[in-house]
């Protein structure tokens, strides 16, 4: 027979995103509420295997819904990848009296959740927070709400020099592996083209962009380009400096500040539902899924599912910028 379950650890992991303090909130005050005692674990999977644990009551969690980054910290665990860490998490996670966890995080963190569940036949219930959006199952992560606002401000704000100086601007913002950043906040921004990595088998998208004849009828043009290692905003400036030297051509990379600031209203209904979803989950025998939201309906996500399925762009998306960027 399984433990019953008494005692919930929650945890923030991997890069924080607007909404972690309000999914925070939510776990810990539906918990309390259950009947179940709550422990806040700090800086992810890193404080199981450090022991950095508190005891949480509904205080902890008050006046934090307004707030981005995470009240718990956040890391990205080396050790926690390996058996031998897992383990020491996993003895540390006994001896607190810790008999299930909510781990709020992205792919990374899902797939350590994923694998420590499996292990150790412990209950996990995982919360899709990243701003990248890049989780299957879930319409929307805690966090790309917010991110895809702060960007379109910040392109609004480039838009006006750019247009004043007649200059092409390559924005790189960010997103992992995944478009969805890029693509919106160009389709939100009226920008004049997206470089997205979804889009790469097809033909080379600066060629695309500029055979559009994009300087025709227009002052200034703003490429969305998705961060990568190779080919990111200073990739394609440099190369049309070099295949198009009438251009005027500036980058700018937004960098962290797409993952700081108070979350949306979005982010914050988003993650007080997924926050009670994941303590609902838990009173009704489930494990090892991510609580997602589809068509406005909770959904539980096997953990293999939200992280190993590609989250598709919807090819409409591509041309609903084509079209609006004429
Ligand atoms: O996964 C969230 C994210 O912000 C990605 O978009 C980005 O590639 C990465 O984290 C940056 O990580 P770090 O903060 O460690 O530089």
């Amino acid at each position: 027979m399984k433990k019953k379950i008494e005692c919930i650890g929650v945890l923030t992991s991997g890069g924080d995103a607007p909404g972690m303090n309000a999914a925070i909130r939510a776990v810990t005050r539906t918990a309390i509420a259950e009947g179940f005692k709550v422990k806040g674990i700090y800086r992810g999977f890193e404080g199981l295997l450090r022991n950095e644990i508190q005891e949480f009551t509904t205080e902890n969690v008050s006046n934090i819904i307004q707030r981005g980054g995470t009240i718990l910290k956040t890391a990205r665990c080396k050790e926690f990848q390996t058996v031998e860490g897992r383990k020491v998490a996993y003895d540390n996670m006994v001896a607190q009296g810790i008999d299930a966890l909510v781990v709020i995080g992205g792919n990374g963190s899902l797939t350590g959740a994923r694998i420590f569940a499996e292990e150790y036949d412990v209950p996990c219930i995982g919360l899709p927070g990243t701003i990248d959006n890049d989780l299957y199952g879930t319409d929307s992560t805690i966090g790309y709400d917010t991110t895809l606002n702060t960007i379109v401000e910040c392109v609004d704000k480039i838009r006006d020099t750019a247009t004043s100086h007649e200059r092409i601007f390559f924005i790189e913002v960010m997103g992992r592996d995944a478009g969805f950043l890029a693509q919106n906040s160009a389709i939100a921004s009226g920008a004049e083209a997206a470089i997205i990595p979804e889009d790469s088998t097809n033909a080379d998208q600066l060629e695309q962009f500029i055979g559009r004849g994009i300087r025709k009828s227009k002052s200034s043009s703003i490429v969305i380009v998705s961060e990568s290692p190779k080919c990111g905003a200073m990739y394609y400036a440099d190369r049309v400096k070099q295949e198009y030297p009438e251009y005027d051509v500036r980058v700018s990379i937004l960098g962290h500040l797409q993952r700081g600031g108070s979350p949306s209203a979005s982010d914050r209904i988003l993650a007080s539902r997924l926050g009670v979803g994941a303590i609902n989950a838990i009173l009704e025998g489930q494990r090892n899924v991510m609580i997602g939201i589809r068509d406005d309906e909770i959904v539980y996500v096997p953990f293999a599912n939200a992280i190993k399925n590609n989250k598709p762009i919807k090819k409409e998306l591509i041309n609903v910028l084509g079209i609006l960027s004429i």
